[in-house]
This record gives C-alpha cells, structure tokens and sequence, in this order.
C-alpha cells in the first residue's frame, strides 16, 4: 500500500515505521493513524520486531494534530479518540516487539504512541510530555492509564495535571524510558535491541508479551495460572526442543516459531 503520511522499511525480520510530517512536527491527524493501523497489522504478520519513530530532526511526533482538533465536536472527538486507542491497543495486541525510537518531542498523542510500545528509546534531546492540559483537553489516546502505570500515580498526576515537559535523563530517572542514547546512535541501537529478540524463540517472546499485558489487569494469582499454562504449553513446540538441544550441544538456537 502507498503511504502519504508514513514510511515503511524492512530490514530482514525488522520494519520501521516513520512517521512522515515533518512539516508539522509528525502530529497525528486521522489519515495518519489509519495508515499507522494498517502498516502496523501487515508487520505483525511478517516481522519480530517492530521499530517506530518519526521524520526529521525535531519530533518523534509532537501529538495528536491541533488543526484537524480545533473544530471537532464532541462526537468526532470521541470517534477520533477511540481511533487512537485502536492502534495503541494493536501496538501491546500484536505478537511482535515494538520499540519507540524517541527522536525529539514526543508529546500528547506521540507519548502514548511510545508508552503503548515494548521498549522506548530516546535520543539525549528527545522532550516527552502530556499538553493536553494547556489545549484545555485530557490526554485522549490511553495516556492518562498507562503512564500511571509506568511511572505511577504521583509522577504520572505531575506530569498530566501541569502539561510540563520531561527532559531525557528526567524520562530515564523515572523509568518512562528504558535508555537515553546520543541522537547519532538512537536508531541503529533499537535496531541492535530488534536484532537480538529477532534472535529469540518467536512464539516465546510473543507469548511473554501476552503474559505481562494481559497479567497487568488481573490479580497476581490468576496471571500466575496463566503463566504456568504458557510454560506448559510451549514444551509442545518445535522451538522449545531446538532451544534446548542447541544449548545442550552449544550451538545457537535456529528457532523456526513452530
Ligand atoms: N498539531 C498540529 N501542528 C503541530 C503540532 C500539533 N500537535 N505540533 C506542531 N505543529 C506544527 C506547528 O503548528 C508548526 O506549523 P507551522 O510551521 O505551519 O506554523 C510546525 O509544526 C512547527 O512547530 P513550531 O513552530 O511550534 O515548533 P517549535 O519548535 O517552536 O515548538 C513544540 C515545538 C513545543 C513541540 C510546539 O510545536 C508545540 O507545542 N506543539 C504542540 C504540542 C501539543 O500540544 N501536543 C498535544 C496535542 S493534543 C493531543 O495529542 C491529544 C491526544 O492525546 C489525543
């Protein structure tokens, strides 16, 4: 499919997915999230991992888009908003990893494109944030949920309730990214971090991301239940014998997601 707003590459098992506006600081406008859904379905079917970032210097993406917003009623607000939570709900659905490669402002919809992702890396200028607040609206793509479950309630409410903006290493000290990377190396480090689960038992790691999303919402005895049943399951697989063999003759797993 062409894409007006995004751009698809594929490197072996990985694709990145470029948010392309840099005009307008990569904001999401709902042209942009349909092809976002779309590119982010066909790579779940063909790849194991899964890097996001955004166009130019300046934005991973700088939110949802301002202009298109501005005269929404509250009907279309709600359409585009469940739109949002759409995709971001396919990015922690999907069987593979997602990596948010954090190039600049990340802010409102642009955050909660990252926090729905596996892993987030950000570039040492990278400037993460929720502005919603100061547009007089709340947080709209699932941002208000799961920031407050990476960083918690007191930082979480700091963040959401002032519209301030978080420097990298601040983002880093409270656990909103996993690591903070000089702008020249950000993108071939997600790739390294793409490679190596590449690397992995497919079905295992796609059945670990399963564990701990849907473990997040259920008491800790019944996500127990549903772990013990994964492990059991996978020692049916072709990949769990070959990833045992291989260590046992102390060779690299060729793992095959069978
Ligand atoms: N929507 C639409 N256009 C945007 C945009 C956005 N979110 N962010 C930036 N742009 C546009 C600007 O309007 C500007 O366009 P023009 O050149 O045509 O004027 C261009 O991108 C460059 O932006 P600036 O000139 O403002 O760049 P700057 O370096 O001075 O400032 C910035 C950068 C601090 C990120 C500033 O652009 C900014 O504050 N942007 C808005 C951030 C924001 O409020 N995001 C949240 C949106 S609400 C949301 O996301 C709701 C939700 O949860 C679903």
């Amino acid at each position: 499919m062409a894409y007006q707003n995004i751009q698809v590459s594929r490197e072996g098992q990985i694709v990145t997915i470029t948010v392309n506006r840099p005009k307008a600081l990569n904001a999401l406008n709902s042209a942009t999230l349909r092809e976002l859904l779309q590119a982010v379905r066909e790579a779940a079917e063909s790849s194991r991992a899964l890097i996001l970032t955004g166009a130019g210097d300046k934005a991973f993406v700088a939110g949802a888009d301002i202009s298109e917003m501005a005269p929404m009623t509250p009907w279309t607000a709600r359409e585009f908003s469940e739109l949002g939570h759409v995709l971001t709900a396919m990015l922690e659905d999907i069987p593979c990893a997602t990596i948010a490669a954090v190039n600049g402002y990340a802010l409102g919809g642009g955050l909660e494109l990252a926090v729905a992702c596996d892993m987030i890396y950000a570039s040492d200028n990278a400037k993460v944030g929720f502005p919603e607040v100061t547009l007089g609206i709340t947080p709209g793509f699932g941002g208000t949920q799961r920031l407050v479950r990476l960083v918690g309630k007191l930082r979480a409410k700091e963040i959401i309730f002032t519209g301030d903006m978080v420097d990298a290493k601040q983002a880093l000290e409270i656990g909103l990214v996993n690591a903070v990377l000089p702008r020249g190396e950000l993108m071939a480090h997600c790739r390294k971090v793409a490679e190596k689960i590449a690397t992995r038992g497919p079905l295992a790691v796609a059945r670990a991301k399963r564990l701990v999303e849907r473990g997040y919402d259920i008491p800790l005895r019944a996500a127990n239940r549903q772990e013990a049943e994964t492990f059991a399951l996978l020692f049916d697989t072709q990949d769990r014998a070959e990833g045992m063999r291989a260590f046992l003759e102390k060779r690299p797993a060729k793992f095959r997601g069978k």
